[in-house]
């Protein structure tokens, strides 16, 4: 049976993924690029500087940019990103979460969370989540990124849970590829062009059920 659930954020409990996309189109319309929705899966789960990056070699112009621009730059983002963050309340988290949340709780399962972002603790503070989750990992405490599994293997070394008891739940091709390389169970939410290796797929968190997860879980782990 499963111990834990480790939850990425930004387009799993919300839909600040969406957030994200937006405020990156703004940077990246000031410096005359586009971006569209398919260039920004492979943003997704990417730490700031490094989607910044992603964007800037659109341009091969802009491979001069010093430092000191990017860095300004990152920072407006993430001030767009806010304005936009500033709006969201407790009826912003996505439909079957806070449900799949609370069977955790009633099954004894310990819930973490395993996000990329700076902002990780003010969204779920502003979504009113944050007294279900027993420990979070954030931005500030992994020095690898996903695709890498620190993210989700930092979670579960703090829970003090063996890795393949783990369940781990993501929207992105790198945070799946991340829960894969943990050897953890991974449920992918979206679309299966680009969450292909996920162990159990979903359109949506609607259709995100505990006992199914769980059933998917025990048949694999068998
Ligand atoms: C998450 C999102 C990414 C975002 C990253 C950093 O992983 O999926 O789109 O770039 O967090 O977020 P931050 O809030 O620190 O800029
Ligand atoms: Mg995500």
């Amino acid at each position: 049976y499963p111990k834990a659930f480790i939850y990425d954020l930004d387009g799993v409990i919300t839909d600040t993924a969406e957030f994200h996309f937006l405020a990156w189109q703004k940077i990246a319309q000031k410096l005359d690029i586009s971006i569209d929705r398919q260039f920004n899966e492979q943003l997704k789960g990417i730490g700031r500087m490094d989607s910044l990056e992603l964007i800037l070699k659109l341009d091969p112009s802009l491979s001069e940019l010093s430092n000191e621009e990017k860095e300004n730059l990152a920072n407006r983002k993430n001030e767009l990103y806010l304005e936009l963050v500033e709006t969201i309340d407790s009826s912003n988290v996505l439909p079957g979460i806070e449900e799949l949340l609370a069977a955790n709780k009633e099954q004894g399962l310990k819930i973490a969370l395993g996000s990329a972002s700076k902002n990780a603790l003010y969204v779920l503070d502003r979504l009113g989540l944050t007294h279900y989750f027993d420990y979070i990992v954030d931005a500030s405490q992994v020095s690898k990124g996903k695709p890498d599994p620190e993210t989700f293997t930092a979670a579960a070394d703090a829970l003090g849970i063996e890795y393949p008891a783990c369940i781990g739940i993501e929207d992105s091709a790198a945070g799946v590829a991340a829960i894969n390389a943990a050897n953890m169970f991974s449920v992918g939410v979206g679309d299966a062009a680009q969450l292909s290796d996920a162990d159990y797929l979903v359109e949506a968190t609607s259709q995100l059920d505990f006992e199914e997860i769980v059933e998917r879980y025990r048949h694999q782990t068998a």
